[in-house]
């Protein structure tokens, strides 16, 4: 029996996502992006060495029989596209062309990345053009990826042929979904958010949101409504990041700061800013797993708290958060966990952590994990 999973961002992205579904990918048949575009930057370790990929699901491409699906719900920047393939092509010549990307999903266009650097700087934006980019197909006079082709090609007025030639010669399809739908019926998918719910524009802090759907919602508006879920992942990290402007509770400053942001290495993987760093705060995961459809969790970077005597986490807020404006002026209430040494050893330690986690979010740990190598993600 086919098995359909997806692992959703569960706080403000950069939680691990990209880790967890390369690991995890060998088991699938397809690994679909379905929201945001290059404002995600998921890293990868794979051989031993770093790759961040924007655009491209988290395949593991060295298991041949696993396609790569960009659904229609990203908005792609078509060149930073070629870029992400021709650099996998250069380090995996064999890997097959498994590359497929909705005609559906919306262009990011230059002057989109134009409006966003002149427009989104009080959001800290990525300024990828995402939300320009956004809100030109609500807007409806969007470009889609099918309004550059005529007759099955690339059409030379769109502007946009050298760039789909280039793909199309590397390679990479561009499809219809519901073409594929029958074969995808009898095989596992695994759906990877981009961003996390903290960040959906529906559900997160708004305005501090990016403008896409990082719920299961996003699962749905990209056309894979016909596809049953066995299991929604949220993925948490075993403190908090977050990157941009707005309300973040459990947010620490100074020393304390520096030390968690350089242990972490915690600079953004597309931006290279510096991200903002706190403890883990539960009431935002449990509000995290309520409104974005999560079911189980998975937790990541245990191994870069070892060592540590205490470890803080935000047990509540004075006031339930049960909207997005009760995260602003939240007053966070932190208890401290005793700390661990060698997370992959599974001390008891992380029992007590974990059983925390899930008496206040209602949500099981499966997996954890204690560092970058596939077999750093331990079943829970
Ligand atoms: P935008 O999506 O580039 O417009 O950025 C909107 C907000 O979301 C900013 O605070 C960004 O830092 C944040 N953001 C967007 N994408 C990601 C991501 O993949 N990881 C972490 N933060 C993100
Ligand atoms: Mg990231």
């Amino acid at each position: 029996m086919s098995k359909n999973i997806a692992i959703l961002g569960a706080m403000w992205g950069d939680e691990g996502k990209g880790h967890v579904t390369h690991s995890l990918s060998k088991d699938f048949d397809w690994v679909i992006r379905f929201n945001g575009g290059a404002n995600a930057g998921h890293t990868i370790y794979r051989d031993g060495k770093k790759f961040v990929h924007n655009l491209l699901p988290s395949v593991d491409f060295r298991h041949k029989n696993v396609k790569a699906y960009l659904g229609s719900g990203m908005v792609i920047d078509l060149e930073k596209l070629r870029d992400e393939v021709h650099a996998l092509r250069q380090s995996y010549p064999d890997a097959p062309p498994n590359i497929y990307v909705d005609y559906e999903a919306f262009i990011v266009e230059s002057h989109h990345k134009e409006e966003d650097k002149a427009t989104n700087g009080h959001i800290g934006s990525t300024n990828r053009g995402i939300g320009p980019a956004y809100k030109d197909k609500v807007a409806r006079r969007g470009k889609r990826i099918i309004d550059c082709f005529t007759e099955g090609r690339p059409d030379m007025i769109s502007g946009y042929s050298g760039v789909l030639v280039d793909l199309i010669n590397m390679g990479v399809h561009f499809v219809h979904q519901l073409e594929l739908q029958s074969a995808m019926e009898g095989s596992n998918l695994l759906f990877e958010g981009a961003q996390g719910v903290l960040l959906d524009i529906n559900h997160g802090i708004y305005p501090y949101v990016s403008c896409s759907d990082a719920t299961v919602g996003g699962i749905y508006a990209s056309g894979f409504g016909w596809a049953k879920l066995d299991k929604v992942y949220g993925v948490a990290k075993c403190y908090t990041t977050k990157v941009g402007e707005g309300p973040f509770p459990s947010e620490i400053h100074g020393q304390p700061a520096e030390d968690l942001r350089k242990m972490g290495n915690e600079f953004g993987a597309t931006t290279g800013r510096p991200r903002r760093v706190g403890w883990l705060d539960l009431p935002a995961l449990r509000y995290a797993c309520d409104k974005g459809g999560i079911n189980a969790l998975i937790l990541t970077k245990f191994d870069i708290l070892n060592g540590l005597p205490q470890v803080p986490v935000v047990l509540a807020y004075k006031k339930k958060p049960v909207s997005p404006s009760d995260f602003f002026n939240a007053v966070p209430m932190t208890t401290a966990i005793e700390g661990w040494l060698d997370a992959g050893n599974k001390p008891s330690q992380l029992d007590d952590f974990i059983r925390t986690v899930e008496l206040i979010t209602k949500r099981h740990v499966e997996y954890v994990s204690c560092g970058t190598a596939e077999h750093d993600i331990m079943a829970w």
